[in-house]
């Protein structure tokens, strides 16, 4: 059916005044009580396929390719679209492990909404312990009546050394990035979501000099050979001893370079012996090294910016500048 008229003479023959589907309809005075509910919904469902079937047939008729011009021509040029290119942060991110990846590790994932067993617990953070505050927590509503097992939005990567443990034998070494959670103020360096690359390595012998080496390593892939890192002591419960490092970085705000400064880059240190023995590892025979990265800082440090909330803020021209 092609044209117009046609498709007109079509419509009367079944859906018009005295079409057979309308004249359908109308018998159902005729039909047995018993049966003219089945009846009526089938015709009315037979109506409403050969309505649609009528609405497609027309508009074929009336679009422009129809339009006397035949088929489609396929050849001809597309509309132009908007191409899409990778998000800062996820570019890092990938870069990061990529580093990691060529120095052994392997790539490991694991989920964002997180027993507090595995995000504080195993990780030498117990019930009531202090160093909960600093890992201000978004704690999920769900049907726990014992209050035994309570979910939260993950604070950071770290719970995946212990998930990773339990279910692999050393030697082990992993690197895992993830999107972390924290219920916290947003500034030009804290985000109350972000992303994390977490390190472990396990094995006989590992010093705390494999941490500082294999770090310093990192940072010379990620900012070249002149990068200057420094690392001072910090506290995690999960490490001990534990460390913070921190670049060296000079903010361009346009109205000429500010004071050099310093921005903290991850948190390190050696496993915690009581991480180790909680997963069955024996920590008179092994040792290791762990670290969590903020993926967000280190793609501040790389492209020069200076508020870390830009790459949440969604607007087009800033994502452009990474295409
Ligand atoms: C931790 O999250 C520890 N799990 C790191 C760790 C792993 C220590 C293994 C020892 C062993 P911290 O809260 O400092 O530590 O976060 C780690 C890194 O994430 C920081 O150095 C920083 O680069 C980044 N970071 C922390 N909070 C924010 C935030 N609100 N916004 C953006 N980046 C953040």
């Amino acid at each position: 059916m092609s044209s117009r008229e046609d498709l007109e003479t079509w419509r009367v023959t079944f859906l018009g005044r005295r079409g057979e589907v309308t004249l359908l309809k109308r018998s159902i005075s005729g039909v047995h009580p018993d049966e003219r509910r089945g009846f009526g919904r089938a015709a009315n469902a037979a109506a409403l396929a050969l309505e649609s079937a009528f609405a497609v047939k027309t508009a074929a008729i009336d679009s422009p390719a129809a339009d006397g011009a035949g088929p489609m021509d396929v050849t001809l040029p597309g509309w132009p679209t908007q191409v899409g290119s990778i998000h800062p942060v996820t570019a890092t991110m990938r870069e990061i492990c990529t580093a990691f990846a060529s120095m052994g590790f392997e790539i490991v994932e694991g989920p964002e909404v997180e027993l507090d067993h595995y995000n504080f617990e195993m990780l030498n953070i117990p019930k009531h312990h202090p160093a909960r505050d600093s890992f201000s927590t978004l704690w999920i509503d769900h049907s726990d009546p014992s209050g035994e097992r309570p979910l939260l939005l993950r604070t950071h990567t770290s719970p995946m050394q212990v998930r990773t443990m339990e279910t692999q034998a050393p030697p082990v070494r992993v690197v895992v990035p993830g999107k972390v959670y924290r219920y916290e103020a947003t500034d030009a360096t804290h985000e109350w979501h972000f992303t994390q690359v977490e390190g472990l390595a396990v094995d006989r012998g590992i010093t705390f000099a494999d941490l500082k080496g294999t770090l310093y390593e990192f940072a010379r892939r990620l900012f070249g050979e002149k990068v200057r890192a420094r690392f001072r002591c910090d506290y995690f419960p999960f490490v001990e001893p534990g460390a913070e490092m921190a670049i060296a970085w000079t903010p361009k705000r346009g109205q000429g370079d500010e004071a050099e400064d310093w921005i903290e880059i991850l948190g390190a240190g050696m496993v915690h012996p009581n991480v180790l023995a909680g997963v069955g590892y024996d920590p008179d025979v092994y040792t290791g090294f762990a670290f969590g990265i903020g993926v967000e800082r280190i793609a501040m440090l790389r492209n020069g910016i200076d508020d870390i909330r830009l790459f949440y803020a969604n607007d087009i021209r800033f994502l452009r500048q990474f295409s």
